[in-house]
């Protein structure tokens, strides 16, 4: 299993005035090469579920297992390690910084991990190929269409060989072409052998044949485990 909590919960603030009990109790199970949705109103748990499972933060109470990993167990430095070789992250805006080149969005996270430069460009450049950018590696991010942009999101969020995708509300800002077209390329990606986690309450994205389970969250706690 690849993603597996356990009971798991989630409070910001713990103790304080200002505390937030963001997650119940979770049970879920994602196994290698599964597509799943989180689906839920706003304010529901979602982006926090996310979290945990993209190592961000661990929870406050619970067992969390990504990639055979407890997070629990794992101090800071190693959590940020094994997410840098576990996940890929698609944001809501993609986070691309705008002055920077495609290229240079793109092989961004591979600065922290010692990746010579040869070898970053390599990666870029396959993957700007596969995703039909390469024309526009020396442009600023800044300068290229929203269906490039999300392109280029995509990439990164791939550029390590990471087997987990996660993506937070990712067609929030896009028309309905550029949806179905991002649910086109993460089909592909789960046919690649990628597990995809995203969180979404959209039927374009919810409603998709590749999507192999919907769960519901609901004031931090799911339908099902
Ligand atoms: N960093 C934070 N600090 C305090 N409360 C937070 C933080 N992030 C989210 N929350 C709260 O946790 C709950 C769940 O939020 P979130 O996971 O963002 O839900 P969703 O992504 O479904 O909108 C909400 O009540 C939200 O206000
Ligand atoms: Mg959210």
């Amino acid at each position: 299993m690849l993603i597996e909590l356990s009971e798991v919960s989630k409070i910001y603030n713990q103790g304080r005035p200002n505390e937030v009990r963001a997650l119940t109790d979770i049970d879920l199970r994602v196994e290698q090469g599964s597509m799943v949705c989180l689906k839920g109103p706003s304010g529901s748990g979602k982006s926090t579920l996310l979290g945990i499972i993209g190592c961000i933060f661990p929870p406050t109470s619970g067992r969390a297992a990504i990639a055979e990993k407890q997070m629990a167990r794992l101090p800071d430095r190693f959590l940020t390690l094994h997410r840098r070789e576990t996940i890929g992250f698609i944001f809501q805006r993609f986070n691309i910084l705008p002055e920077l080149t495609v290229l240079d969005n793109i092989t961004l996270p591979l600065l922290p991990l010692g990746v010579s430069p040869k070898e970053r460009r390599l990666r870029a450049h396959a993957l700007l190929e596969r995703f039909g950018i390469s024309h526009r590696a020396q442009f600023p991010a800044g300068q290229i269409s929203g269906g490039e942009l999300q392109r280029v999101a995509i990439a990164r969020a791939l550029i390590n060989n990471q087997p987990i995708l996660l993506a937070d509300e990712p067609t929030a800002h896009l028309d309905t072409v550029l949806s179905r077209e991002f649910m086109v390329i993460m089909q592909q990606l789960k046919e690649a052998g990628k597990t995809i986690v995203i969180a979404s309450h959209e039927p374009l994205i919810f409603e998709h044949p590749a999507i192999d389970r919907i769960v519901t969250v609901e004031d931090g706690r799911i339908n099902v485990p």
